[in-house]
């Protein structure tokens, strides 16, 4: 999601996004087998448990120990349930110890972040709210964003802004982090990061926030959210059934160009060369897209924001 867009929403919980519409692209059969990659705050685990019979099976995945305590305190007796804590490029694997591979009906990925994480100023994700600078899903795996940010070259950051906060003035920013590291010790803070940004921007978008783009792409690359999307993808055929389903719900272009493309790809089938006689048959789509890209529609946006910038894609595996 864009952190504005997240931020808008300033209660606490988290409201699931095209919540309707993205279990709805499941088909989900009562007696079915089904992954939530993003658990959040198990809304979409939720409705989709609502829809399973009794020997139906969801198992849900976060890297969050937020959300894990959440589903163990929601779901944990129910017996259909199952909650890992990682990332969801793990999808594969627990998929084969159970002896599920190739029979998935359906895997629902919701990216991004969730509001509980923005809101939250101790997990330091917030432009708005001052607190550590921290911004990991999992606070225990892998670099605070503080850290990174006492030892990275300006050249490095500004890579960063630019690839994954799509940051026109990645360099100058950049370049504003290290002279504040170096007069002023570690930026250790969300508020202070906040402000270098703010003062080193020099042409702000209308309705944006000046530090919106660097803040998303420092937690984009902190995450590694997007070679996880691109692990997880690669992942999606050998789990599903024929006729299972894939949705996915983006939250910025970055994310919806990769499923934009894996869809399209895989629904053009094998590559030949273009003067080749091949048929139809031949081509052997691996999945068939459902419809097109779905956006909230006015009612969802009306009471929440954050859906303003979501795409739901949705492709079905053939045989
Ligand atoms: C937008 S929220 C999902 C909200 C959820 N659908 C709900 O209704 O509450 C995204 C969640 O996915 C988790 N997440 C993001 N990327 C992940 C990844 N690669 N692996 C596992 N969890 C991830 C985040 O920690 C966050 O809790």
């Amino acid at each position: 999601m864009t952190e504005q867009g997240a931020q808008a929403n300033s209660s606490a919980e988290h409201l699931p996004v095209l919540l309707e519409e993205s279990v709805k692209a499941l088909a989900i059969k009562p007696d079915g087998i089904y992954l939530d990659g993003t658990f959040g705050r198990g809304g979409h685990s939720k409705a989709i448990l609502q829809q399973l019979g009794p020997d139906g099976r969801l198992l849900a995945v976060d890297k969050d120990p937020e959300a894990i305590r959440t589903a163990q305190v929601q779901f944990g007796d129910d017996g259909r349930f199952e909650i890992v804590r990682g990332s969801f490029t793990m999808l594969e694997q627990e998929v084969k110890q159970r002896g599920w591979t190739g029979k998935v009906n359906g895997i629902l990925l919701d990216l991004g972040v969730s509001s509980p994480q923005l809101d939250d100023a101790d997990r330091g994700f917030s432009f708005r709210a001052d607190g550590p600078l921290d911004m990991r899903m999992d606070p225990e795996s892998g670099i605070s964003a503080a850290d990174w940010l006492a030892e990275a070259s300006d050249s490095d950051i500004a890579v960063v802004l630019k690839e994954y906060g799509e940051e026109r003035y990645a360099k100058r920013i950049a370049r504003a982090i290290v002279e504040s590291r170096v007069q002023d010790g570690p930026i250790l803070t969300t508020g202070r990061l906040a402000k270098v940004v703010t003062d080193a921007n020099p042409r702000w978008e209308k309705n944006k926030d000046p530090a919106t783009r660097s803040f998303q792409g420092i937690r984009i690359y902190i995450n590694r959210e997007l070679a996880d999307l691109d692990d997880v993808l690669a992942q999606v055929l050998n789990i599903l059934t024929p006729g299972g389903r894939l949705a996915v719900i983006s939250f910025h272009s970055l994310e919806d160009r990769r499923v934009k493309q894996f869809m399209r790809r895989e629904a053009r089938g094998g590559e030949f060369p273009p003067d080749l006689p091949v048929t139809q048959a031949q081509f052997k789509p691996n999945i068939r897209l459902v419809g097109k890209a779905v956006r909230a529609g006015e009612a969802e946006l009306a009471v929440n924001p954050r859906a303003r910038s979501a795409v739901l894609r949705i492709a079905e595996r053939m045989q």
